[in-house]
């Protein structure tokens, strides 16, 4: 047996005409490697229509003489929307389901010697399937856009094998079932290995005339369960027909119940984000490491323990690496709140599940099928055979079917609800017996469009969207009965003309496109302990908020003890704990977010030689002014005023300048607010608060060694403008010059500019070996920095 990839080498161009499925010729084409995007769009302000045609993509290639008498599949790993295959002229398979892997037996007209392999590609939105036939919040782009491989096995194969856990928190098995092409008695044998390559079974088993094996098997002695700190994968290796088949899984139990998500018995409140799987300008079309990287950007950057795949099954590359890290998966049919009318579109959706779970069956990471069509009303004809076909491919897990309206039918075992409740008033999320009565329950999206967000936003703006997550995850840590909340979403994505900013981008993300975090994504971030985390939301600058009133800073942080240095003087320390307690706003999040009023500390009483009791009368006016503008905080501070003004011989005049003094970063004396944060006494992060003296980028590449083998590699390199003190600068726009010498190529535009002082590029790799060096520069402030990155490609067999 043998997967071979046939990723390299292939020939695209933007239309398709009968006779190039038994030409060879390849004039008019572009030659491409998978995975590809039918046509690269640019960031922002462009027509959807662009990426809406029939593509021709044609693959030759040679067999030898060592493939007679082989079983020779292609693998297609998503090919958007309506895709048909040909070999040598045949017409041998189509497939509606732009989101799911597709298996072509291309056995019966291959030949010994030049194959022309064909795919006629309709990426057009007029089809008639999911998620096509209403409006549709994201973009559904064209192309073939995840892997293809050839798989070589003998004449009779293993078609689908699903490795079950039983049983696992008392008694564990393995349940095997193994679906093959054939009905002859054939002997198997199974193997499950642990990561020392311990075999902890090992059974021989008979075929009998059937095509289907099903066995379930004790394990004896201890097994390491499948958890979210500890993702312990087994693998499970199958002989069969003197082919060698593999399989990874692990050991868990995940089970939604009416008071809460239980993970190996263990009750974990979900907190999550939604993933579009798109990426600027290739749209869907990135390989293995772009999504490896979201995965870890999710579960270790964001601080986060499950996602939602909306709205379509994502990569196996992605999958892969949320049960290798522990983060755990709700995924779901594509669609979004339309249902088609035609038997057509009807069959496709119902097939659409059985695709999904076919292909996804064995990743520990996934705990929820979502069976319904995201957002869409209630249809029980159509949901009934969801569901049934959910239940009859899959008894070891729940179904979910995610809905706006509360209370509608229910025929899933979870009732996942996108709760957009929450407008900044007092309700923040929906009772959860008024949704879901006594069901079992989790929030599978809020916040999104209710508060949209850019990275470039005033700060009182990109405050209030950190709230808003904010106040959701508390409501959600407050009850019980709610499994977990999923927020929309992660990253910014392209959109339709009907939705988003008008430039065909809804600004939903914690992050932006390149993945770059907003304030809201600090805030998550917070939420864990893993790493220090310490932010203060405002610049402190009064020119950047209304009548100069920068008010309290919000504190996003999961230090315990903050320290307050001003001009490199320390000033006080928050007791951030006691602070919360305080306060008692957002009390139920692991690490509430604090609003911090105090920035004048003792001062007023060291430097000033005010009594303590004048010092503070001073502060608060000082303090009020600061929080509701000077008229408010005279009126309301009236008596103390002129009592201290008139204690101290003081003039009006006086409070002015201690107010320039304290709070403003007026006049010669400009204030450098330090903030240094502290866990268990270890100095984990800090922040400082200035103007802007000097500007540099800070240029970082997610990794430096690329490895080109099964496709082509790529890398995120990271852009940011930052202050001398180390702030990004959120108004920076300055334009950016990259450029390449070595064998990588920038995806996307060389010339772009910061959008709220951030950005990224991608690279990829060409086919060749060796040391690139991309140069990011402005040539007004006379930046030029340098990243190297090596890039190795390996030797792999291909066609
Ligand atoms: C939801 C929808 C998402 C996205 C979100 C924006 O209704 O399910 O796909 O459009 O709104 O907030």
């Amino acid at each position: 047996m043998k997967k071979i990839t046939l990723n390299y080498n292939w020939f695209f161009k933007e239309s398709f005409d009968k006779k190039d499925i038994l030409d060879n010729s390849t004039q008019g084409f572009k030659n491409v490697n998978i995975p590809h995007t039918n046509k690269e769009i640019p960031y922002n302000n462009f027509d959807e229509s662009i990426y809406e045609f029939i593509s021709c993509y044609k693959k030759l290639f040679t067999l030898d003489e060592s493939y007679k008498n082989k079983r020779l599949i292609v693998e297609f790993g998503a090919c958007a929307h309506h895709a048909r295959v040909y070999l040598n002229g045949h017409f041998i398979q189509e497939n509606f389901n732009g989101y799911s892997a597709f298996y072509v037996d291309i056995t019966d007209h291959v030949k010994i010697g030049e194959n022309i392999l064909v795919v006629e590609l309709d990426s057009r939105e007029t089809l008639d399937i999911p998620p096509f036939g209403g409006v549709i919040d994201y973009l559904t782009y064209g192309g073939i856009y995840r892997d293809v491989y050839l798989h070589v096995y003998n004449l009779d194969y293993i078609k689908t094998c699903f490795l079950t856990p039983v049983d696992v928190l008392a008694s564990p098995k393995i349940k095997l079932d193994i679906q093959t092409n054939n009905t002859s008695s054939k002997e198997l044998v199974f193997t499950v290995l642990d990561h020392n390559a311990k075999e902890i079974l090992n059974k021989k088993i008979k075929q009998g005339n059937n095509t289907k094996i099903s066995e379930t098997f004790e394990i004896n002695g201890d097994i390491t369960l499948w958890d979210i700190d500890n993702p312990y994968l087994y693998k499970a290796v199958v002989i069969y027909n003197e082919d060698k088949y593999e399989y990874n899984f692990g050991f868990r139990e995940a089970v939604f119940k009416r008071n809460g998500f239980f993970l190996n018995g263990k009750n974990i409140k979900l907190r999550g984000l939604n993933r579009h799987q798109s990426f600027p300008y290739v749209g869907n079309a990135m390989p293995k490491s772009a999504q490896i990287a979201d995965a870890e950007f999710l579960k270790f950057d964001l601080g986060l323990n499950i996602v939602r795949t909306a709205h379509y099954p994502n990569s196996q590359h992605f999958l892969d690496h949320c049960d290798k890290i522990g983060l755990l998966v709700f995924t779901e049919i594509p669609g979004w709140q339309h249902i088609g009318e035609s038997k057509n579109w009807r069959k496709v959706c119902v097939n659409n599940v059985k695709d999904m779970i076919l292909q996804d069956y064995n990743h520990p990471s996934i705990i929820l099928w979502g069976v319904r069509i995201n957002e869409s009303v209630d249809d029980a004809d159509l949901y009934k055979k969801t569901n049934q076909t959910a239940r009859e491919l899959d008894q070891s897990r729940q179904t979910g079917g995610v809905r706006y309206i509360p209370r509608s039918q229910f025929l899933e075992d979870v009732y996942t609800f996108n709760d957009f409740s929450h407008a900044g008033g007092r309700i923040v999320t929906m009772p959860k017996f008024f949704v879901a009565g006594r069901k079992p329950y989790l929030i599978t999206e809020f916040a999104g469009h209710m508060y949209p967000t850019k990275s470039f936003d005033h700060e009182q703006k990109r405050r209030e969207h950190v709230l808003r997550h904010a106040r959701v995850l508390s409501s959600t840590y407050k009850h019980k009965g709610i499994s977990g909340c999923i927020g929309w979403c992660m990253s910014d994505y392209n959109t339709h003309r009907d939705f988003g900013s008008g430039d065909r981008i809804c600004y939903h993300g914690v992050s932006d496109m390149f993945r770059n975090k907003k304030l809201a994504g600090i805030f998550y971030s917070s939420q864990q302990k893993k790493k220090g985390v310490l932010d203060i939301m405002s610049n402190m600058e009064i020119g950047d908020v209304a009548g100069g009133q920068t008010g309290p800073v919000l504190m996003i942080t999961n230090c315990d003890t903050v320290k307050l240095f001003k001009n490199n003087q320390e000033i006080m320390t928050y007791d951030v704990k006691s602070l919360r307690t305080k306060s008692r706003k957002l009390k139920y999040l692991p690490n509430p977010p604090i609003e911090i009023r105090d920035i004048i500390g003792d001062q007023l009483e060291k430097l000033n030689r005010f009594s303590k009791k004048d010092a503070n009368r001073i502060k608060n006016i000082l303090l009020s002014a600061k929080e509701s503008g000077p008229t408010k905080a005279v009126i309301k501070h009236l008596l103390p005023a002129g009592l201290v003004l008139a204690k101290n011989k003081m003039r009006i005049s006086d409070i002015i300048d201690l107010y320039g003094q304290y709070v403003t970063t007026w006049g010669s004396k400009q204030n450098a607010f330090k903030f240094v944060g502290y866990i268990d006494g270890k100095e984990v992060a800090q922040t400082t608060k200035s103007c802007v003296r000097s500007v540099h980028y800070e240029i970082n590449a997610d990794k430096e060694l690329l490895i080109e083998d099964q496709t082509y590699d790529c890398t995120r390199i990271s852009i940011k403008a930052l202050s001398d003190v180390g702030n990004v600068l959120p108004y920076s726009n300055d334009v950016i010059n990259i450029s390449v010498d070595g064998p990588v190529e920038i995806i996307g535009p060389k010339q772009i500019s910061l959008i709220g002082g951030m950005r990224a590029a991608w690279v990829k790799t060409i086919g060749k070996s060796g040391d690139a060096v991309i140069t990011f520069s402005n040539k007004e402030r006379n930046i030029a920095e340098k990243i190297k990155i090596s890039v190795k490609k390996e030797k792999v067999e291909t066609l």
